[in-house]
């Protein structure tokens, strides 16, 4: 049996679900029983009714499914699989900032660790963000965190003043307006399409503005369409297969590298192997106090709440 249809067959031994993100490799996504954004992948979760639950994405996705789901056992492939933004973001400087603001409502993107949202009042994600800043009180301030450029771009669509916390993804911030301009010039009919976590200069050219799931809906009103996609490269697997008539470019970046485009290394820390090892061994599996799931659960409840 190859590895793929070993997977399988274990997940269906031991009733388990695959969850994955369009950043993970795509012989991952093969196997998944979902692909999604940070919001799709959280509504699974809260849904399933699997005994284990195989989050192929990074540590603060796997431990929102464990929030979600405390008695279940919620499986990461590799512990290593962290974030650039989650990390910019430690819990005790956030305490003091919070403690610093006592009138604020505290929103946290979803790309933080169980100890901030555990803080928090509201968690979003790229593809609710709008909807919850618009949803809290207006005569509230309000701090956002840990995501500056998302932030930046609240501000701007919602017209709330945002008190921001000075956290970013180096995945998205790697993007070179330069080459981007140099790729338009060639293909001066592509539209450009960029996610919320990605620089202000890059926002500002952008056709279509959104989450990595709202970019491939947006994708499939142009079934011959060209694009500039700026995000993690890992989502044209899905977009192309979605939408195969369309011509996909991967925004380009600074660095040079490989690909030429930008990867997350966190979500490539993923393999299929290491998928099968994990689902085999049950391990490394997300442990967090239970009070810590109570704390951190309250704001991703009013989230999904505020989702439906
Ligand atoms: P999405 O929720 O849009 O998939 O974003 C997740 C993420 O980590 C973006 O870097
Ligand atoms: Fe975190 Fe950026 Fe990777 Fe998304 S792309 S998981 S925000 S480091």
């Amino acid at each position: 049996m190859n590895l793929k249809s070993k997977i399988l067959h274990l997940k269906k031994e031991k009733n388990a679900v695959i969850l994955a993100h369009y950043y993970q490799r795509p012989e991952i996504q093969e196997v998944a029983d979902y692909i999604g954004d940070s919001l799709g992948l959280s509504q699974q979760a809260a849904d399933t009714d699997a005994d284990i639950i195989v989050f192929a994405g990074v540590h603060f996705m796997a431990e929102t499914a464990k929030i979600l789901n405390p008695d279940k056992k919620v499986l990461l492939p590799d512990v290593a699989a962290g974030c650039s933004l989650a990390d910019s973001c430690p819990p005790e400087a956030f305490a003091s900032f919070v403690m610093a603001h006592p009138d604020h409502i505290v929103v946290t993107y979803i790309n933080c660790s169980a100890e901030i949202k555990a803080m928090s009042d509201y968690v979003c994600t790229s593809s609710n963000a709008e909807k919850i800043i618009r949803a809290l009180p207006s005569d509230r301030p309000i701090i956002f965190a840990p995501d500056k450029n998302l932030g930046k771009y609240l501000i701007q669509q919602t017209g709330r003043q945002l008190l921001l916390w000075d956290g970013s993804c180096t995945v998205h911030e790697a993007f070179s307006m330069d080459k981007l301009f140099e790729i338009k010039r060639k293909h001066p009919d592509a539209l450009i399409m960029a996610h919320p976590e990605s620089e202000p200069h890059i926002l500002k050219i952008a056709h279509y503005i959104g989450s990595t799931a709202g970019m491939i809906t947006h994708a499939r009103k142009f079934p011959k369409g060209k694009f500039i996609v700026a995000t993690e490269a890992g989502i044209l697997h899905e977009m192309q297969k979605e939408v195969p008539g369309a011509q996909l470019i991967p925004a380009p970046i600074h660095e040079d590298n490989t690909c030429g485009c930008s990867e997350c290394a966190f979500m490539k820390v993923n393999t299929l192997e290491k998928l099968y090892v994990c689902l085999y061994q049950e391990a490394p599996q997300i442990d967090l106090s239970k009070a810590l799931i109570k704390e951190a659960s309250v704001p991703i409840e009013r989230m999904l709440e505020l989702s439906n």
